[in-house]
């Protein structure tokens, strides 16, 4: 049966990097897949995404936006490819609303809970990677970058309470959510990354 599998995380803790070099561990074992993003995944999910990255808003339209452009991407891209039996890999999902929105902005997880309820109640990851980093080093590897968007610009204590949600999170789903220690090297990660793709 077809597997969704998301990647979650900080800004700056590796996630795409993993993602990208997972997603081809996949493909090497000839599996039929999709990768896509949040927000984002569809072209109205890409407008919202631009948005919501750009334009300051209240912090509950910035939830519901999230969840708006979730509807459209859970009805039109990752359903239609699990039934047809393709793997999809989003970079992003519902846990970056808990951590981000929830853990970070303060809006109220009961919220949240109601939306992620609405929008995708009967379908979850089969498996999600956290990767989770010390705020310090994520901050350092995002100094780099030359422009930084809406979410990036935020403080270290914003990220923090971000990283505190993500890990809740994890505590209550430990069956989906499994922790990548990102701050290791990338050779060890990558070993675990594909230890993980061989039990799948
Ligand atoms: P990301 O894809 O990590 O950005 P980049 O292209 O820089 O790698 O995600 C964009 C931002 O959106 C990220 O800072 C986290 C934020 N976000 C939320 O706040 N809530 C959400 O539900 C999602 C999916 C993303």
């Amino acid at each position: 049966m077809a597997k969704f599998i998301t990647f979650e995380g900080v800004d700056g803790a590796g996630k795409s990097t993993g993602l990208e070099w997972f997603a081809d561990a996949l493909r090497q074992r000839d599996i039929d897949l999709l990768v896509t993003r949040e927000p984002g995944g569809t072209p109205l999910g890409e407008q919202l995404r631009e948005i919501l990255l750009n334009q300051p808003m209240h912090i509950e339209t910035e939830a519901m936006l999230m969840f708006a452009a979730r509807r459209e991407h859970v009805e039109k891209v990752i359903r239609p490819a699990l039934q047809r039996g393709t793997w999809v890999i989003s970079d992003r999902f519902s846990d970056a609303s808990f951590a981000y929105q929830g853990g970070g902005r303060g809006v109220p997880f009961e919220k949240l809970e109601q939306l992620e309820q609405w929008v995708h109640g009967d379908l979850q990851p089969d498996l999600t990677l956290l990767f989770d980093i010390p705020i310090e080093v994520a901050r350092q590897r995002l100094s780099n970058n030359v422009s930084l968007d809406r979410f990036e610009q935020e403080k270290g204590e914003f990220f923090e309470k971000v990283r505190q949600a993500y890990l809740v999170r994890a505590k209550q789903s430990p069956n989906r959510i499994r922790i990548i220690r990102a701050e290791k090297s990338q050779s060890e990660v990558q070993k675990e990354l594909s230890d993980i793709v061989a039990s799948i």
